[in-house]
């Protein structure tokens, strides 16, 4: 099967590192020529399937059955109807939309076009999320009566995409509850089988101000100890760094020091230009009478979801890779360090190319999305 990748940059990295079998890029769609020329040696893509304008890839119509579009937010609605009025089924990053009426729009064409659109949302296949749900759907709490769910987002990754990132202004990539915890409203609307009914919210940016005492950037800082320091992360941790494209010629710390010297991720965390919430509150209330407390918390120094929901007959309690419910205590830390989000990035490529293989819809099909961002979008 041939596809197409629109947005050659981090996250499609993590997809057609799980390609199944049978599966082949044919064409890339990448307006960054350094990427682009680097992804087509990478997965042996000649140049007449290389384009550096989506217009142009479209127009030229090549004979792919899929698309995987990994480009940034704004996009996601605009390539996919492009994508499925081609007749092409397609794999979508998270968010689909950054509103109802765009949504709508794709979910329209695409049925209209007998096709199917699966949503990156792998909570649903990562292995500790899914024991979850098995022992939710097991009984072991018995009615779900209310829920409160914290995502911290952690120092690093709060840093480096919320606040220097390409996540942190709102005009550009949507609200950061949108953005980040649609995984959350979706894992947890998927857990519980509801829809939301009311949403209440309430966001602050308290911590990542702009502070005129504060230097431009953390090369010229004399502060020691500081959780956010662009060189610790970078230069000395060597973390994130993922995203720092090297050119030929060129070495990682070359790239890392330019960076530090010029580029985004080398700012302060106090002189930068975000303005997406640091922390948020949002209290729903979901159908069948459960409350849902949800916080997202992107100034704490630990990182991680912590979830726990109350029942009928008793309460569940995940946090820091334990489960513990009512005669169960398992131990998922294992689990913590393994690559592709502990290979739930390699379920949700197999599940969608099996889906689309044998004509069935994908686990996160877009039908089946549509209400965590509905939460998310009523959050604002
Ligand atoms: N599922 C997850 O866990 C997860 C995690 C991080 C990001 N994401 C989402 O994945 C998407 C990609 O994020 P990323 O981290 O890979 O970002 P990225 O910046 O590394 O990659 C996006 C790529 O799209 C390219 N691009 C820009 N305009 C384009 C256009 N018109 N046509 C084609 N390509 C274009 C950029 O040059 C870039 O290479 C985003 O929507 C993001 O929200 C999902």
């Amino acid at each position: 099967m041939d596809i197409a990748v629109i947005g050659a940059g981090n996250r499609a990295r993590k997809y057609l590192s799980c390609l199944p079998d049978g599966v082949r890029v044919s064409c890339l769609v990448e307006p960054d020529p350094l990427r682009l020329r680097q992804a087509a040696h990478r997965y042996g893509v000649p140049s007449s399937g290389c384009f550096s304008d989506a217009g142009d890839f479209f127009a030229a119509a090549p004979p792919v059955c899929a698309v995987i579009v990994a480009a940034p937010d704004r996009l996601h609605v605009p390539l996919s109807l492009a994508s499925v009025q081609k007749g092409w089924h397609v794999l979508l990053e998270k968010p689909v939309a950054l509103c109802s009426e765009d949504y709508m729009s794709l979910l329209e064409a695409s049925r209209q076009a007998g096709v199917h659109v699966g949503v990156c949302l792998e909570m649903r296949f990562h292995p500790y999320f899914r024991r979850i749900k098995e022992l939710i759907d097991m009984g072991a709490v018995g009615t779900i009566e209310r829920i409160e769910h914290t995502e911290h987002i952690g120092p690093d990754r709060m840093a480096h995409t919320f606040v220097r990132g390409l996540w942190s202004r709102k005009d550009n990539s949507g609200p950061i509850f949108l953005s980040k915890c649609c995984h959350d409203a979706d894992f947890l609307l998927w857990l519980t089988g509801r829809t939301p009914l009311e949403v209440r919210s309430r966001g602050a940016l308290e911590t990542f101000r702009s502070d005129s005492a504060a230097p431009a950037r953390c090369i010229d800082c004399t502060r020691t100890g500081c959780p956010y320091s662009a060189v610790t992360l970078y230069r000395e941790r060597g973390e994130w760094t993922d995203g720092f494209d090297v050119p030929e010629g060129s070495t990682l710390a070359a790239v890392i020091e330019e960076e530090l010297r010029s580029g985004r991720y080398g700012r302060c965390v106090y002189n930068c230009d975000n303005d997406v919430f640091d922390t948020q509150d949002v209290e729903a209330k979901l159908t069948g009478g459960i409350s849902l407390s949800m916080h997202l918390e992107g100034t704490s120094l630990r990182e991680g979801r912590s979830t726990v929901i109350h029942g009928s007959a008793g309460t569940l309690s995940a946090d820091n890779w334990q489960i513990i419910a009512p005669d169960i205590a398992e131990d998922w830390s294992h689990l913590a360090q393994l690559p592709l989000h502990a290979g739930a990035d390699r379920l949700l490529t197999e599940d969608f190319f099996a889906a689309i293989g044998s004509g069935r819809a994908p686990l996160a099909s877009l039908e089946s999305a549509f209400q965590a961002h509905r939460l998310c979008w009523m959050a604002g």
